[in-house]
């Protein structure tokens, strides 16, 4: 049998009044539906911040809810062309939990459905050691998918993407664990 994958799912954003939390309810009821994973959620909004970045509470919770994942999944809105400064205070606030783990992307938006946002966010994760999947489930004009109670109008063709790109980010999940398990990264240029 093949064992759970932890998945720690980021919300990209802690803005009143957040469409987040409507991607979060659909991407969450989806994982729950397709098994295989434990899911713990990673929320700026439950955090405090500064411009000097996450208080020291806020940021052992960040680095705790990293080290214990097998594999990421972030839901990322645009802002301005480009992912929201509170996506990367959390990023920036650790570096080792990061390390030879993979990375899936939901974004979200207007016109570009976030894609521009998770382009740049590629750079950012090849320079912590992490594997940014291929795949990305990407919702153009995002209020317009989904219904007032928060269920898309299209299911289906939201949900075939999703599952292939869990499916691969769980490939990753369990081929880097093992490898972790066999090799410290750190390790392995020494
Ligand atoms: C400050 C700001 C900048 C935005 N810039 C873009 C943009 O460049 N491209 C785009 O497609 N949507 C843009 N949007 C629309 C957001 O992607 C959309 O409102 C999304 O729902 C925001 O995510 P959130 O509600 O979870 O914070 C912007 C929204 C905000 C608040």
């Amino acid at each position: 049998m093949k064992e759970t994958i932890r998945v720690t799912l980021i919300y990209g954003s802690a803005r009143e009044g957040r469409f987040c939390d409507t991607v979060a309810d659909w991407v969450l009821s989806e994982l729950r539906e397709l098994g295989g994973c434990e899911v713990s959620i990673l929320d700026p909004a439950e955090l405090t911040f500064s411009g000097k970045g996450p208080d020291e509470l806020s940021a052992a919770a960040i680095e705790a809810k990293l080290e214990t994942a097998d594999a990421f999944l972030i839901l990322v809105p645009e802002y301005n062309h480009g992912y929201p400064a509170v996506l990367k205070a959390m990023i920036d606030s650790a570096y080792r939990p990061w390390h030879a783990k993979p990375v899936a992307f939901v974004s979200y938006g207007g016109i570009s459905g976030g894609l521009r946002a998770v382009e740049q966010l590629r750079q950012v994760f090849a320079e912590l050691h992490a594997v940014a999947i291929r795949d990305t489930v990407s919702l153009a004009h995002v209020w317009s998918q989904f219904d007032s109670q928060g269920h898309p109008f299209r299911p289906a063709q939201m949900k075939g993407p999703l599952i292939v790109m869990m499916r691969r980010l769980f490939w990753w999940a369990r081929a880097l664990r093992n490898a972790r398990a066999e090799t410290v990264y750190d390790s392995a240029a020494a």
